[in-house]
């Protein structure tokens, strides 16, 4: 934790941080995932990973998704993402760019090995009986039948449904561009408003699985 140093300092931190050590930081907040979900890392105690996306990394049930379980490769992609500006979003980004790549790998595999947990269920949001359909019809191939991640797209099974709206609106206005060939942006700006937010709630309420095996 930084939070004793002076403005300068910190400043001076915040430009060696954003260039990419490859050798092993001897920073003992780096050394292990656990530390810097904990901690925030050289970021510092308000990056803390835990305060936003749960202590076991199960989200918010809001904006800060559920990172237990995930893949670790797709965990540690959305970081590189996030630092360069791939992905946009401006404590994501912070968090990111403190982070040297394998404080990036450690973070990503903690949390790969997390249990998925899902968050208590709030009151089910109706759901139009042909989302289910529209689901399988355009979704499922890369995120599987019941949202549990395939090698060509990840879990989206029990995401908070205004996290997932936010991606699939990121991706209709090209915010989000880090989707290799494009086949986010193009399914998603062949969404309409309203069928962005049906299959975001009909997504939220089917509970996320355990652990996929790692891809
Ligand atoms: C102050 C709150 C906050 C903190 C602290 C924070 N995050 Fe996040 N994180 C978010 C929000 C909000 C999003 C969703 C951003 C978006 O819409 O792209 C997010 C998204 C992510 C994603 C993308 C997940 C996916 O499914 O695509 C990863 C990975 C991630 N965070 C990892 C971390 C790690 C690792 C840490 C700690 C080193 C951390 N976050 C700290 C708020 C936070
Ligand atoms: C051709 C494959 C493909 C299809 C079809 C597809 N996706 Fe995706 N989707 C992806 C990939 C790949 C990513 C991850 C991109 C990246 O690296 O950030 C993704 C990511 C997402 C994310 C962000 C997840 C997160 O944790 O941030 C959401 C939400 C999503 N897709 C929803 C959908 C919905 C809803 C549909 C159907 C309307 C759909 N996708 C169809 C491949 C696909």
């Amino acid at each position: 934790m930084r939070l004793f140093l002076m403005p300068t300092l910190l400043a001076a931190l915040l430009a060696t941080a954003c260039t990419d050590r490859m050798q092993p930081s001897d920073d003992r907040w780096s050394r292990g995932g656990e530390l810097i979900a904990m901690s925030g890392g050289e970021a510092g105690a308000r990056y803390a990973c835990v305060s936003c996306h749960g202590a076991r990394g199960e989200g918010n049930g809001f904006d800060a998704p559920r990172l237990a379980g995930l893949p670790a490769g797709y965990l540690q992609k959305q970081m590189q993402d996030y630092a360069l500006g791939l992905r946009p979003h401006d404590v994501m980004r912070d968090v990111a760019r403190f982070l040297d790549s394998h404080e990036r790998v450690s973070v990503a595999n903690y949390y790969a090995a997390l249990p998925v947990t899902a968050l208590p269920t709030a009151a089910a949001e109706a759901v139009p009986a042909t989302t289910p359909a529209l689901y399988a019809r355009t979704c499922q191939q890369c995120h599987g039948a019941t949202g549990e991640g395939t090698p060509l797209g990840p879990p989206l099974a029990g995401q908070p449904a205004t996290y997932l709206a936010q991606q699939l609106q990121d991706w209709r206005f090209s915010k989000r561009r880090n989707d290799g060939n494009h086949e986010m942006l193009k399914v998603a700006q062949a969404l309409k408003a309203e069928e962005v937010h049906a299959l975001s709630r009909h997504l939220a309420q089917i509970p996320p699985r355990p652990a996929a095996p790692a891809r």
